[in-house]
């Protein structure tokens, strides 16, 4: 894929559904009594992967573009599937299907793509056998072989890494456990889509929060084994996907760019407010609910980065923030090459286990356009105010490396051209076409 730098960014976009929610809705929809209708069904490859597990597992779906139609199988319905359920790049798919897979009384084998089968599975293996399962796997990683238990036993599960999709792994375990499950997490720091969208299907989650000194704990605690009732659930756009446009926007002066109704769950909008701390232009109006979660409209304004942005002193990412960033911080680092005083991306190892190694992908990309970058264990520092050049960018078959490095290729003076960028259809098949839609040479 060939891009060539832009002058500004105009027009007005509605997203396709967010792939978080996508899956869950999925999910929930398959094991609910009754037929759910999604709407707005994220278009990703990875929300495919979900719907194809599903169906393998008997449960009967009809897909018409972003218009999804699931017959519920109901609490007791999924079928061991004869063939291994493939997860193809997708990490929410296998650990959140891990966990729904933990408490049927059938065997199940997940596998995925090279990436996947390398990334860290103990993270759910570990609490899933604890509440009775027992699962084979290869060292730690996929495939998966999963034996499951019904019922299974609840736990009292205190998370090690902050993250989403193992506190809903425990959870879906937890709607076949008989009694109280409790995950406890720092609060407001992982993304709370599945608590919504269970209590969306009529199923009570209670979320009590612990307060120490300045922390707070939340202790998220459901009572199984639970029933879901079929309930249609329309998608708002996804918002790590508009971060994309937003960044652009916001860093190419006399930019104008609407994003209608996408996502702001707080745990996903952070975005916003650190592009604001940034001195950029990008405001969330129109605020609503949808289905449960609140959705809203993204107005970017194009002021670009002026001499105080951010101010000179380099700007540092670090703490809670990070999780509420997470699948943001690719393209955050680009912005950081555009601030006086630069960023630093701190406590952000995670990043080191997602499609790719997200920190060694920026860093190498980013200094390939002439960028200043120093690489840590747990992050970065790009230094700022870098006049990027075009260059040979590697996607690394990352979706989120794609897509960051074509806005960095907007902003760099002369041609890139980024080997792999097809990936970006792991969650974004729309993005280059969109793209090329609101730019302006
Ligand atoms: C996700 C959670 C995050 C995120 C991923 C989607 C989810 O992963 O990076 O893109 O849908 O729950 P972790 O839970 O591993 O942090």
């Amino acid at each position: 894929m060939k891009i060539h730098p832009a002058r500004r960014i105009r027009g007005r976009l509605a997203l396709p559904g967010d792939k978080s929610i996508s899956h869950r809705a999925a999910m929930l929809a398959a094991i609910a009594d009754g037929q759910t209708r999604l709407s707005n069904f994220s278009t990703a490859e990875d929300c495919a992967s979900t719907l194809n597990c599903l169906r393998q597992l008997g449960v009967s779906i009809e897909r018409a573009g972003a218009s999804v139609k699931v017959n519920g199988a109901g609490a007791r319905g999924l079928r061991a599937s004869a063939a291994r359920l493939d997860c193809g790049n997708s990490g929410s798919t296998m650990r959140m299907l891990a966990g729904l897979l933990a408490g049927q009384d059938f065997v199940s084998e997940l596998t995925g793509d090279d990436s996947l089968r390398s990334r860290p599975m103990r993270r759910v293996i570990e609490p899933l056998e604890r509440m009775g399962a027992s699962i084979a796997s290869n060292d730690g990683r996929a495939p998966l072989r999963i034996s499951g238990r019904q019922p299974l036993a609840p736990i009292r599960y205190e998370m090690k890494v902050a993250s989403a999709q193992v506190k809903s792994c425990i959870l879906l375990a937890g709607l076949n456990a008989r009694g109280r499950t409790e995950v406890l997490e720092e609060t407001g720091v992982t993304r709370d889509h599945t608590e919504r969208m269970l209590r969306w299907f009529g199923f009570a989650v209670e979320t009590l929060v612990e307060r120490h000194g300045e922390a707070s704990r939340s202790v998220i605690a459901i009572d199984g084994p639970a029933r879901l009732k079929a309930r249609d659930v329309m998608i708002p756009g996804d918002i790590s996907s508009a971060t994309f446009f937003i960044v652009a926007a916001a860093l190419l002066p006399g930019s104008e760019l609407l994003l209608e109704a996408i996502g702001l769950n707080p745990t996903r909008s952070q975005i916003l407010s650190t592009l604001q701390t940034f001195g950029l232009d990008a405001q969330a109006t129109n605020l609503r609910e949808q289905s449960n979660e609140p959705i809203g409209d993204i107005r970017v304004g194009g002021n670009g980065v002026t001499a105080t942005s951010g101010g000179e002193a380099t700007n540092v990412l670090r703490g809670p923030v990070i999780a509420r960033l997470i699948d943001e911080l690719p393209a955050l680092a680009v912005v950081g090459t555009q601030l006086p005083g630069g960023l630093e991306i701190r406590e952000a190892e995670e990043l080191r286990h997602k499609e790719s190694d997200r920190i060694s992908a920026m860093v190498c990309n980013l200094r390939a356009m002439g960028a200043t970058v120093e690489e840590f264990d747990d992050g970065l520092r790009v230094g700022g105010r870098a006049r990027l050049r075009g260059a040979r960018l590697e996607a690394r078959e990352d979706h989120r490396i794609a897509m960051a490095c074509a806005v960095a290729a907007l902003l760099a003076e002369g041609e890139s051209e980024i080997a792999g960028a097809g990936c970006a259809s792991v969650s974004f098949p729309e993005f280059f076409q969109l793209l090329e839609a609101v730019v302006e040479r």
